[in-house]
C-alpha cells in the first residue's frame, strides 16, 4: 500500500468573492462588476504616480515593518483629520485588513477558545478565528442589525475576541457611538474587542464614531482599517490595525518578512494623504447611495438606510426573486453578489459604481421589477 502526505483536516469555511466578468455571462466583456465593494472612482491620481515611480525598485526587498506608510497614516489622522494621539508605534500594516484579522487571531487564539460574531457578519473574522481553531459563537441580529445584548449573552469565561464590522458588511447596518461604548464597557476588560472600521469613511451619521475615534486611547480593543474601500487599492492589498503597543508588538513577532510589497507601500502613502480625491470618493458616495436607495423604495426592494458604499436588497415586497433578479441583471450585464454564503435569503447586494454603472444599473432594475 502506498501512503501520501495528507494535510490536517481544516474546519472552515472558503470564502467566495464577489463575481467578476467573463465567468457566466458568455458576453461579458463590458459586463460591469458591482458585486465586491470596491471603489467607484478608482485609486487617486497620486497613488497611481507613486505605484508607477515603485516600478525602479522593483529588485529590492520592501520596508519590512512600513515605516514611512505607518508615520504619513499617523500624520494624516493627527493633523488632517485632528484625531490627536495617533501614535505610529500602535499601528501594523497588513496585507489587507484580512492579514491584519490573522495576526490577531494568531496571537490570540487556542483550541478551546471562542470568538463571538454576529449572524450576518462580515465572514473572513470568522474564516480566520475558525483557522485558528476557535470555537465560533453567533449572537442574533435583530433585523439585520447587531445587538449588544444578543453579544453579550453569547459571553463565555472561555471567549477571547469580539468582532464587529461597523458598519456591517453585507447588511449595511451599524451599532451607534452609545451602542458601541455600552459594548465595550460590558464586556469582560480581557476580552478583545474588533472593530473593523472598513467602511467608516464613508459615514456621515451623528449617531456614529468609527473605532478609531472612540478607542484610540484603548488598550483592549483593535481596529482594522482598509485601502481597499475608499481609498480604492483593492488589488493591492493593504490595511492597518490599531491598538494597544502590547498587542501590536505581538503581532509583529508573528507577522511574515516583508509581507506587504512596495508599490502597495508607495501607493498607500499617497492615497492617505490625497485628501482631496478621499473627499470627492464621499461625496460620490454620499450623492449616489441617496439616489439609489429612492429608486429601490420605488421599486419597493427593502435595503438598509444609505451607510457605506453598497445595500443589502431584499426581494419579498416585489415580483421578482432574488435568483430572477439577479440572472436578469446579468443577462444586462450587470453582476451584483448572490447572499448565499452569508444564508440571507431573497437577497442581493449591490455596490455603488462610478455614473455610468448605477445609470445603468437604475435603467435596469426599473424594467426588472416593474
Ligand atoms: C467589513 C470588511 N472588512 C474587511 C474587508 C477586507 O478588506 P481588505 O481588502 O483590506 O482585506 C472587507 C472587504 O470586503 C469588508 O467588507
Amino acid at each position: 500500500m502506498t501512503f501520501f502526505p495528507k494535510p490536517r483536516k481544516i474546519k472552515a469555511e472558503k470564502y467566495v468573492g464577489g463575481l467578476s466578468r467573463g465567468i457566466q455571462w458568455e458576453y461579458s466583456d463590458d459586463a460591469i462588476k458591482l458585486s465586491a465593494n470596491e471603489s467607484a472612482l478608482g485609486p487617486s491620481p497620486e497613488a497611481i504616480r507613486a505605484f508607477e515611480k515603485n516600478k525602479n525598485n522593483l529588485f529590492r526587498y520592501p520596508d519590512d515593518d512600513s515605516e514611512d506608510l505607518r508615520d504619513k497614516i499617523a500624520q494624516t489622522f493627527n493633523t488632517i483629520y485632528e484625531l490627536k494621539g495617533i501614535d505610529r508605534r500602535r499601528i501594523i500594516c497588513g496585507a489587507g485588513s484580512d492579514q491584519i484579522f490573522d495576526l490577531i487571531c494568531k496571537v490570540f487564539l487556542a483550541r478551546g477558545d471562542e470568538v463571538i460574531v454576529t449572524q450576518f457578519g462580515f465572514i473572513m473574522h470568522r474564516i480566520y478565528a475558525s483557522l485558528h481553531k476557535a470555537k465560533i459563537r453567533f449572537a442574533k441580529e435583530k433585523n439585520f442589525r447587531a445587538s449588544v445584548d444578543e453579544i453579550l449573552k453569547k459571553v463565555t469565561q472561555k471567549t477571547k475576541i469580539v468582532f464587529l464590522a461597523n458598519p456591517n458588511n453585507p447588511t449595511g447596518t451599524y451599532l451607534s457611538k452609545n451602542e458601541i461604548l455600552e459594548l465595550r464597557q460590558k464586556l469582560r476588560s480581557n476580552i478583545l474587542l474588533v472593530i473593523d472600521d472598513a467602511y467608516a469613511e464613508f459615514m456621515n451619521k451623528d449617531d456614529f464614531s468609527s473605532g478609531l475615534e472612540l478607542f484610540k486611547n484603548a488598550s483592549n480593543v483593535l481596529i482594522t482599517r482598509t485601502f481597499s474601500k475608499i481609498y480604492g487599492l483593492a488589488g493591492l492589498r493593504l490595511g492597518w490595525g490599531y491598538s494597544s503597543k502590547q498587542i501590536i508588538d505581538a503581532m509583529y513577532k508573528v507577522k511574515p518578512p516583508f509581507n506587504i510589497n512596495g508599490a502597495a507601500l508607495a501607493a498607500g502613502e499617497a492615497a492617505i494623504w490625497d485628501i482631496e480625491w478621499t473627499q470627492k470618493a464621499i461625496k460620490h458616495n454620499t450623492l449616489w447611495t441617496k439616489k439609489i436607495f429612492s429608486v429601490l423604495k420605488e421599486c419597493k426592494i427593502k435595503a438598509n438606510e444609505p451607510t457605506a458604499n453598497f445595500f443589502l436588497m431584499n426581494f419579498d415586497e416585489t415580483k421578482i426573486n432574488s435568483k430572477n433578479v439577479f440572472n436578469k441583471l446579468g443577462k444586462k450585464r450587470i453582476i451584483l453578489r448572490e447572499m448565499k454564503q452569508y444564508r440571507i435569503s431573497n437577497a442581493l447586494r449591490f455596490t455603488i459604481g462610478d455614473k455610468e454603472a448605477n445609470e445603468r444599473f437604475i435603467k435596469s432594475i426599473k424594467e426588472i421589477c416593474k
